[in-house]
């Protein structure tokens, strides 16, 4: 029974201990409420025909505020109702404690979320990014939290879905009933490559578990190496092109303020065309704008003005760290062939 249903309503296999619960009281509403509109539909249905109007009736008068209220069926379709609503929540709210509760033995594995990819932290030491490798018929117990912004860490096959937010700390747990690969979803947009935050949770037969702590990815089973390969991929699709980052990095420190990616000059120089342009300086001479340059404009901006363009950058040493740095110059390099504009456009 609990097979056919979950067929009819495409689920997903149930691999964990708390799967199968809770798809029972998914079964459980969902027949109740499609049994409840099928006897509405037709008793409706009855009574359209049965009291439709015939020719040979003659009108009656309008019954009017004289109607009585049936009052015994009324109370009984009220309470039954009200008994079958109970019903629903005294078995989700024993469930929601249940899939809130994790066992005082579970093992606590660290989850962060971040544009775009799923990473995983264990007491031991080790890390992970994509691929969550637990042991299987043992409870596991995620602490998870963002680096950026709201994730949502969903894996259909433990009917588990919990929101993984900025700041806060949120859990869940479960305890995979089979050893297999599972795939992790994001399931709260969180920007461009949202459907592509994927990863696995590969349970582990608990032999096969130690085995992995103790060797690595080499000496886990075939599947779990085919399933770590296939989330690389996915992470690989994922992944930003550091230009990309380096765009997001500029939006992200106010560079776009006042520098432009299409050679129109601003308040700064324009980022098109700029990279190893030789730059003339307010103070006299020139600097080619090499990684040297860019770098310690970024880091000590008043050291060599950009000649015709107003000192009033500020500095952005500590603020911004050197992988961002990096993607900013390898997004310089990425428009290095669009037209630089004009160099002193800027009239204050
Ligand atoms: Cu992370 Cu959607």
């Amino acid at each position: 029974m609990n097979e056919l249903l979950r067929q009819l309503l495409f689920l997903p296999e149930q691999r964990s201990s708390l799967a199968r619960e809770i798809d029972g009281l998914h079964y459980f509403v969902i027949l109740a409420t499609m049994g409840g509109a099928a006897l509405i539909t037709l008793i409706g249905g009855y009574f359209l025909i049965r009291y439709r109007r015939r020719l040979q009736d003659t009108p009656r008068p309008h019954p009017g505020a004289f109607a009585r209220p049936a009052l015994f069926l009324e109370t009984v379709s009220l309470f039954a109702l009200g008994f079958l609503f109970l019903t629903f929540w005294t078995i989700g709210t024993r469930q929601f404690a249940d899939l809130r509760t994790a066992p005082d033995d579970a093992l606590d594995v660290y989850v962060t979320g971040k544009q775009w990819m799923w990473k995983f932290g264990y007491p031991g030491g080790d890390r992970e990014i994509s691929v969550l490798y637990v042991p299987a018929h043992r409870p596991v117990r995620l602490i998870m939290t963002s680096r950026d912004v709201i994730h949502s860490f969903y894996v259909p096959e433990f009917r588990i879905k919990q929101d993984v937010i900025p700041g806060r700390y949120t859990t869940a747990w479960f305890e995979a009933n089979e050893p297999g690969a599972y795939p992790i979803l994001c399931t709260e947009f969180c920007g461009t490559s949202h459907s592509e935050m994927r990863g696995q949770v590969i349970a582990l037969d608990p032999v096969d578990y130690e085995r992995w702590l103790a060797g690595g990815l080499a000496s886990a089973p075939a599947f779990a190496q085919e399933a770590a390969a296939e989330a690389e991929n996915e992470l690989a699709e994922a992944e930003p092109t550091m230009p990309s980052r380096g765009e997001r990095a500029a939006a992200k420190h106010g560079c776009l303020r006042c520098h432009t990616l299409d050679g129109t000059p601003h308040v700064g120089p324009s980022w098109a065309g700029l990279y190893r342009a030789v730059v003339p300086l307010e103070s006299g001479g020139e600097r080619v704008a090499d990684e040297a340059y860019i770098t310690e404009s970024i880091m000590d901006p008043l050291a060599a003005v950009h000649r015709g363009f107003p000192p009033v950058m500020p500095s952005y040493l500590g603020q911004i760290t050197p992988p961002d740095v990096a993607a900013i110059i390898e997004l310089m390099k990425s428009i290095r062939d669009v037209p630089h504009g004009p160099d002193v456009p800027w009239d204050g």
